[in-house]
């Protein structure tokens, strides 16, 4: 069977993405052959999608790390034919085709049910990035992290992980506060639950090895400076989740924090998460769903046309918010 979707070709001198019509394999016992309905743009994607990032393991390669449809081919005992699924990392897009494209082979162990709350569309417009913001707060949560400790500050607060955490936090009953570089996003943010929100600049300059207290806690999207910053600031016993590295991947600290304050650096990879923490991620956000909320973060639906554009303009942060992809 042929699909129609995104192909990136690259090696040690070229790197191109283009559109074409490709042969799918035959499933093999536990694959299940997905129609797409939709996928998302994350930032990985883009640095996928542009070569800005080694994203991807082999060449030719179908990038998107989210994927949505229904089920029109199973060798698997777990879902049916008919059955819509969703599918976010777990190596697609990046060791295995992925998501920018009409069908998709996906095993068993990659997929999720499609949350019954949700449409496929929201269930995109949520993707990773969802995801990963449910799983933050799962592990500040399961860490001790209390409402009381203090304000959780939330960095790359526009973006879509970003944008994700400072709604389920505020639902939670934490004060957030919203660490961003876009003014013209303040009251997006407030509006999804921010207390307030605190220009990027005034958190970028190297910390000492302590500075006073002033957050309860922290979910992290940039790295670098930032994450440092955060680490040095953070209350008693509170905890920082390190999420992304959209300023830097580098991370320089003291153990000060850790030692002198109990403060903890939680790690969270949403590529690899086990099923079970997977499933509960899901239904966290089943349970905080709201219309309103989700429509505010969605920030375009495109085709597979504008996703090269589309993914520049991420890396250089010129989006906000969430973009889904209609696939063909
Ligand atoms: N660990 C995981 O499993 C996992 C999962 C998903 C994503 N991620 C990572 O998390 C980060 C956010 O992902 P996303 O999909 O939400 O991306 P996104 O929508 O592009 O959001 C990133 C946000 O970070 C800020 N930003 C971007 N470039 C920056 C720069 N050079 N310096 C300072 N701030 C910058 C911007 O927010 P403001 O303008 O509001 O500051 C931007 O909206 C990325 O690094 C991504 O790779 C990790």
């Amino acid at each position: 069977m042929n699909a129609n979707g995104l192909k990136v070709y690259f090696d040690k001198n070229s790197y191109q993405c283009r559109q074409e019509e490709f042969t799918l394999n035959s499933l093999k016992n536990g694959e299940i052959l997905l129609k797409t309905d939709y996928s998302s743009l994350n930032y990985k994607d883009a640095l996928a999608v542009t070569g800005k990032g080694r994203i991807l393991k082999s060449s030719p390669l179908t990038p998107g790390i989210d994927t949505c449809g229904q089920i029109i081919k199973s060798r698997s005992n777990q879902y049916q034919e008919k059955q819509d699924i969703i599918a976010t990392g777990c190596g697609i897009g990046e060791t295995v085709d992925g998501g920018y494209a009409s069908h998709i082979i996906l095993h068993e162990s990659q997929c999720v049910p499609l949350p019954g709350k949700l449409t496929k569309k929201e269930a995109m417009i949520y993707g990773t990035a969802g995801f990963t913001a449910a799983l933050a707060v799962l592990r500040l949560k399961q860490n001790g992290q209390e409402p009381e400790m203090g304000p959780i500050l939330v960095s790359g607060a526009s973006g879509g992980v970003g944008s994700f955490s400072v709604w389920f936090l505020n639902s939670l009953g934490f004060e957030v506060w919203a660490l961003t570089s876009k003014e013209s996003q303040h009251k997006r943010l407030l509006t999804l639950g921010a207390a307030k929100c605190i220009q990027t600049k005034d958190w970028s300059d190297k910390s000492k090895a302590l500075e006073s207290i002033k957050i309860g806690g922290a979910i992290d999207n940039l790295g670098g400076t930032f994450l440092q910053k955060m680490l040095a600031s953070c209350q008693l016993w509170g905890s920082v989740a390190s999420i992304g590295l959209a300023s830097s991947h580098t991370l320089e600290s003291t153990v000060m924090p850790f030692i002198l304050r109990g403060v903890s650096l939680l790690g969270v990879s949403s590529n690899n998460c086990p099923r079970a923490l997977r499933l509960e991620c899901w239904k966290l956000i089943e349970s905080l769903h709201s219309h309103t909320h989700l429509n505010s973060i969605l920030d375009k639906e495109i085709l597979l046309e504008s996703v090269e554009d589309v993914s520049k303009k991420m890396i250089d942060n010129k989006t906000t918010g969430r973009t889904i992809i209609r696939t063909p």
